[in-house]
């Protein structure tokens, strides 16, 4: 897993669904750049991916202690190479954004609230 930070901007009923009562649109995120675990783990290990992800969350909540801000952990969700990376993230807990959504991406960008 590779993180890095990221900024998204949210609708005004994105950001009523998390609570955001200020008046920017753009929000400090912290971005999982790549994500990947060895096929044999996999099947060897089941949850490396939910564990990493569980891992990026508690790395951006020390990072609002001590550094930079990101309230939201976000993804580019690769569904071209498979479909079911949506259904993995969901799982997860990420939803998608709408600002960037668009039939004919090969990607879908979603975000996660760390404080929910
Ligand atoms: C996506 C990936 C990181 C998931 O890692 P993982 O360790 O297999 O995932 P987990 O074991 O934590 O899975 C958690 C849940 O998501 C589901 N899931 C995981 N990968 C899935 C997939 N590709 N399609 C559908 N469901 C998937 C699991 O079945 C599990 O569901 P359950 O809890 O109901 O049993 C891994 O499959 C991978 O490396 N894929 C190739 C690279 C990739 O696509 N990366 C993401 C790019 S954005």
């Amino acid at each position: 897993m590779s993180l890095i930070m990221d900024a998204i901007k949210l609708s005004i009923s994105e950001k009523l669904l998390h609570n955001l009562n200020y008046p920017f649109r753009t929000i400090p995120a912290m971005k999982i750049a790549k994500l990947a675990v060895d096929h044999n783990f996999s099947k060897k290990y089941k949850g490396i991916g939910t564990f990493m992800i569980a891992n990026a969350e508690l790395l951006a909540i020390t990072c609002n202690t001590e550094s930079c801000a990101a309230r939201f952990l976000t993804v580019d969700a690769d569904i071209e190479h498979d479909k079911g990376v949506l259904a993995f993230y969901e799982k997860n807990g990420f939803i998608p954004n709408t600002e960037l959504y668009n039939k004919n991406r090969t990607t879908i960008s979603m975000r996660k609230d760390i404080y929910k």
